[in-house]
């Protein structure tokens, strides 16, 4: 195999995700053979660096021994099981170190990130639902990115994914991201919190953020002091907060959660996880009573 063949052979089976395809008419694929470390390495041994962590699912390198040796053996154990009615020892003991790490109680666990957002928004809904209440709108950021399904499309603020498909859209509402990373930005994006929740709280189902950092909206970062904030008004207001996205870096090899709760000693409890060790993102959903605090997240497997 050399590279002009397989880049041939791709273009006419094959569309690639978030991607004009004309574009490579022009701009050729990089054919891929294997990737080691923060190197991918093409069919005629040129090496790239990975800097992208293959769109930052990657964070443990390619081909990682631990998690190569561990995928293989569960492999040879158990492939896969049907998981209503039925349940498995890894995902029991992946389960518990998360409720562990997030102080949660429960995980779900989804598909892919998209689907997690999906699952947050039902879930949500869901809970308001059960107490009598009939709340059918998201609220979100500007500038937020939450996937690309018909759900989590709906809660993400990127034009150029979203404008085709709005008559598809569930009902979402816009507040300002902070948008710098000063304290008085924050406060500032808090007081129109406040001023919409005040308004509308009553059809709002749930707030929807990336701690922090949103990846696709250009890595625009904020102050830490909106999120204490908007856990704050959001329990004050009877609205869910969903924190999509939460394994956030590596430290000496382990993927450290954000940890919401140790903003303000108030707040413990609060958190949700994504990108998870092996694969892809995750988020979940806080609500108030107790038996709700849970996890959404996707691995592929658990090999820890
Ligand atoms: C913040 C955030 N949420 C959700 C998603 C969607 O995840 P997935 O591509 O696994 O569906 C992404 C993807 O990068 C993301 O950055």
């Amino acid at each position: 195999m050399i590279n002009e063949e397989l880049k041939n052979r791709d273009l006419d089976v094959l569309w690639h995700p978030c991607t004009q395809m004309k574009d490579h008419e022009k701009l050729p694929l990089t054919p891929i053979k294997k990737g080691y470390g923060v190197y991918l390495e093409d069919f005629e041994g040129n090496k790239y660096i990975d800097a992208i962590s293959s769109w930052w699912v990657n964070i443990f390198g390619h081909s990682n021994d631990y998690i190569n040796e561990a995928v293989k053996n569960q492999l040879d154990t158990l492939e896969h099981v049907i998981f209503a009615g039925f349940t498995h020892e890894g995902a029991v003991r992946l389960s518990e170190r998360l409720c562990k790490l997030t102080k949660l109680d429960k995980v779900f666990y989804a598909d892919n990130g998209s689907s997690a957002v999906e699952v947050a928004l039902k879930m949500s809904y869901h809970y308001h639902k059960n107490r009598g209440k009939e709340k059918t709108i998201f609220l979100s950021l500007t500038n937020s990115y939450h996937g690309e399904t018909i759900g989590a499309l709906s809660v993400g603020d990127v034009s150029l994914y979203k404008e085709t498909y709005s008559p598809l859209l569930i009902a979402n509402i816009q507040t300002p991201v902070p948008k710098d990373q000063s304290l008085q930005s924050a406060t500032e994006a808090l007081r129109s919190l406040e001023e919409m929740l005040k308004q509308k709280a009553s059809t709002i189902s749930a707030l929807i953020v990336e701690p922090l950092i949103q990846g696709a909206g250009y890595m625009h970062m904020y102050h830490p002091e909106f999120l204490r904030g908007a856990r704050e008004l959001t329990l004050k207001y009877d609205v869910h907060l969903i924190v999509a996205d939460g394994l956030e870096h590596e430290e000496k090899n382990r993927v450290k959660i954000y940890d919401v709760g140790k903003l303000d000693g108030r707040l413990n409890r609060i958190f949700k996880t994504t990108k998870n060790i092996t694969l892809s993102s995750s988020s979940s959903i806080r609500a108030r009573s107790s038996f709700f605090n849970c996890v959404i997240c996707f691995c592929v497997s658990s090999p820890i």
